[in-house]
């Protein structure tokens, strides 16, 4: 028999929402590095004060801001290292619009009581269709031929076209290989699969098996992703061991005249490297979606004289549908750290092991909406030890015929 649904009106929430009114002050929500709180609003307004800042550093946020706000919303395009972090008096939450959170030091902010937050996951299939756009373009030339005939150059005929379309490859049987494949990878690497790639990947921080689920290879080392593929997809999260993954080093043991694409983080790329090998030909052509300094400067930055090479404006995330979605859930994890408990309300709180850690060395973070369960342990640990220290000089009177245990009790009054 089947047993019933269960209604979503059957789910008793975990804590009321928070007192509103003119006795109690709304807690303040800012959005640091943007201003359109449009889609923000509407989930946040009973429950707290929203603001923006539109700061590209918390030396532009104003004062109020960094003292009274609780809850914090942000892009890509700030960063908060423990400096920056310091300068906030009271706040709880951060919530990174988007999924990588390499802009913000999340192990500091654990360590002050700070919960960060990412949404993850909104944006993947965005990124991979991105990551695919540009892997044909490099192959099939497409970029630069549009241009070709845009700019009204006559290319007819078999001649013509060989020296405007050279270089363009034909894909099946070609390695791709994938470095990093979380979810943004593994969505690459099920599309590359359809163009006829034989893929491979290289991800130390994955279970075996992986690879088989998706019938794809693992390569174990750095050096062999290199060397075996024809084209390479940088799709690591950026984190302290792997800043300029790809250097002048690394570029010498990828196969030559190799693809490189990069929609993942700019600093995992040395850009003085890959201009010199875009221009000796070591590496045929490469697509940055992400670049060392952003905005791209096409005046200053030194890939500004390659051949060769496809920039776009960190702009792999973004569709209408993607970006809505992503305000929104970040919008609604705010919500539930006001409403809800710090972190185990929390969809994606990502520095959670530093939160708890401060939380068990005594200086655990006091929640201003919520309790903490941890607390509420200690709390009660702590109950426990005091009640069997109180009765253990009552246990021993009752017992207390021998001098042992009436010198054990002098010790306890
Ligand atoms: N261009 C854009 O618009 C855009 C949008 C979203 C995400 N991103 C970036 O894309 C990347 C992937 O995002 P995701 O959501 O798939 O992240 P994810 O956390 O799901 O996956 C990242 C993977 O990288 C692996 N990894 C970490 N260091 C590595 C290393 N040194 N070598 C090999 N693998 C390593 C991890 O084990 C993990 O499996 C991130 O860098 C993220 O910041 C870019």
């Amino acid at each position: 028999m089947k047993r019933p649904r269960l209604e979503n009106n059957t789910m008793i929430p975990i804590r009321g929402p928070i007192p509103n009114g003119a006795a109690v002050p709304r807690p303040l929500v800012a959005l640091l590095d943007g201003r359109d709180c449009s889609v923000e609003m509407p989930i946040l307004k009973d429950v707290a004060t929203v603001a923006f800042c539109d700061a590209q550093s918390t030396n532009e946020i104003h004062e109020k801001v960094l003292t009274e706000a609780v809850g914090a919303l942000m892009w890509y395009t700030i960063t908060l290292n423990k400096e920056d972090l310091e300068k906030f008096k009271n706040l709880r939450v951060i919530v990174r619009i988007g999924s990588g959170v390499d802009n913000i030091d999340i192990k500091a902010a654990g360590e002050m009581g700070i919960a960060v937050c990412n949404v993850p996951g909104f944006c993947v299939e965005e990124v991979a269709d991105s990551t695919i756009c540009l892997i044909l373009n490099l192959y099939r030339r497409t970029y630069w031929l549009a241009n070709a005939a845009k700019d009204g150059r006559k290319i007819h005929g078999p001649e013509a076209l060989k020296e405007a379309a050279t270089g363009t490859a034909r894909i099946r049987g070609d390695t791709l290989g994938i470095i990093g494949l979380g979810r943004i990878g593994t969505a690459v690497a099920v599309r590359a699969k359809v163009f006829g790639f034989n893929v491979i990947f290289y991800d130390p921080y994955l279970p075996d098996g992986v690879d088989r689920s998706l019938g794809i290879t693992r390569v174990y080392s750095l050096q062999d992703i290199l060397f075996q593929s024809d084209c390479i997809s940088l799709h690591c999260s950026l984190n302290e061991h792997n800043h300029k993954l790809i250097n002048d080093f690394t570029i010498k043991q990828m196969r030559p005249g190799a693809f490189l694409i990069n929609t993942a983080r700019g600093m995992l790329v040395d850009e003085a490297a890959l201009a010199a090998a875009l221009n000796d030909g070591r590496i045929r052509a490469a697509a940055l979606d992400v670049q060392e300094s952003e905005p791209y400067n096409p005046a200053t930055s030194v890939l500004k004289d390659c051949p060769n090479l496809i920039i776009t404006p960190h702009s792999a995330f973004y569709s209408d549908q993607a970006v809505f979605e992503m305000r929104e859930m970040a919008a609604g994890e705010i919500r539930r750290a006001i409403i809800g408990h710090i972190p185990e309300s929390m969809r994606s709180c990502v520095n959670k092991e530093y939160l708890l850690m401060r939380s068990v060395n005594g200086s655990g973070p006091s929640f201003p909406y919520g309790y903490d369960i941890l607390e509420i342990l200690l709390s009660h640990t702590a109950f426990l030890i005091m009640l069997t220290l109180c009765s253990i000089p009552n246990i021993l009177m009752a017992q207390a015929n021998t001098s042992q245990i009436q010198s054990a009790l002098t010790t306890f009054t």
